[in-house]
């Protein structure tokens, strides 16, 4: 089986890429246009895996780059990593954001169609559930309003994946909305390393650690959660892309397919932070500052339908991190 990674040397796409060797996919077709990551992912995935994976430095808007990839590969499935994801960003830029990952997607799905591949995995996110006024998210919630142009694109993405199926249900297409994704491969080859400052609250752990930040600005200690700060569910990254495995192997008929990827848990920021410390023997230093605008006080996933219909659940579920 044929499987292209669009976004495949990104943080979560390059964990999937070996975790779909790992069960057996040793045809693994990556294209990226590396906006966002380096090509030297491949090698390291090959470090990892003994595979080399055939990569393409490319757009997926651009369409005479897809017509190439399509032709000289025959491709059973895509999974979609590949879009713009930094949500301040986002309210910035918001053309670009609606042209790399909705323009983007909808060019990938073309290419798909045209040459016969009816098959995706696309990467969504928790953000589409909007504030619905409850912690904890299930599926059957539907969709809310995304609090950002970049919660925007998704909730379209997926809009237009679902009409999609109802004008062509021969598609199989799962929806998978990511919690708050952590962590690296156990190699340590691989991992999260965004460009510039960090937005989200892990990489920025990492950078005062190794003492590129000076320090941590906790958004909030007042929200309504067991310690006042910020709660959220966490997921190991190596989970996630075995989540995409399980998509790919359990979603074998036609259909539209909504799963949540998270653990169930709730984790508050500061718990995050002593966490690190306590498992890396560092300090990491903090303050509290000013809520950050856009933020809910608490949310996590209802995985239960993963489970139930996927056989999937995070390793880290019921476990205190660091422990
Ligand atoms: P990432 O930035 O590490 O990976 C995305 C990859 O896509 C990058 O390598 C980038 O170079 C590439 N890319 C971007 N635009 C492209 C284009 N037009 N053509 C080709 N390649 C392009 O991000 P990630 O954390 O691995 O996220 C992967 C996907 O999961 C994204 O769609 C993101 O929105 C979604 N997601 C991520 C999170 C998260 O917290 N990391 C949460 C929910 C959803
Ligand atoms: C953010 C995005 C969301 C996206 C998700 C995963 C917003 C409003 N939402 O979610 O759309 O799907 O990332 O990429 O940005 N925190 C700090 N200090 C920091 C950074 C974060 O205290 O420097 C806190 C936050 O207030 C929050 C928690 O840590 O309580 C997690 O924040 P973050 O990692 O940015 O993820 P989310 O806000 O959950």
């Amino acid at each position: 089986m044929s499987i292209l990674v669009t976004g495949g040397t990104g943080y979560i796409g390059s964990h999937t890429a070996v975790e779909l060797i790992n069960n057996g996919y040793k045809d693994i077709i990556i294209m990226d246009n590396l906006c966002n990551s380096s090509d030297n992912v491949i090698d390291k995935i090959e470090k990892i895996t003994g595979i080399r994976c055939k990569f393409y430095e490319a757009d997926i808007r651009d369409e005479k780059a897809l017509d190439k990839i399509f032709s000289e590969n025959n491709i059973d499935a895509v999974i979609h990593f590949a879009g713009l994801k930094a949500v301040g960003e986002s309210v910035k830029k918001p053309l670009e954001y609606y042209d790399n990952n909705v323009n983007g997607t909808i060019k990938l799905l073309e290419a798909m169609k045209k040459y016969g591949c009816k098959k995706i995995v696309f990467s969504s996110s928790a953000t589409v559930y909007g504030d619905p006024g409850v912690s904890k998210y299930v599926e059957e919630m539907g969709r809310g309003n995304p609090s950002s142009p970049y919660g925007e694109t998704k909730a379209i993405i997926e809009e237009m994946l679902e009409s999609l199926y109802r004008a062509e249900p021969d598609w199989t297409i799962s929806l998978l909305r990511y919690f708050n994704p952590i962590g690296a491969h156990k190699s340590g080859l691989i991992g999260e390393d965004p460009k510039g400052i960090p937005n989200n609250l892990m990489p920025y752990i990492q950078k005062v650690a190794i003492g590129e930040l000076k320090e941590v600005s906790v958004y909030g200690d007042d929200y309504e959660t067991k310690d006042g700060t910020g709660e959220r569910d966490y997921i190991h990254v190596v989970d996630l892309a075995n989540g995409h495995v399980k998509a790919l192997e359990k979603l074998t008929t036609p259909g539209i397919y909504v799963y949540n990827l998270g653990t169930g848990n709730s984790y508050s920021v500061l718990e995050i932070i002593k966490a690190f410390e306590r498992v890396n023997n560092v300090k990491i230093n903090y303050k509290i500052a000013p809520r950050r605008p856009g933020d809910l006080s608490r949310f996590y996933a209802d995985p239960t339908k993963a489970k139930r219909e996927l056989n999937w659940e995070a390793t880290n579920r019921n476990r205190r991190y660091g422990t």
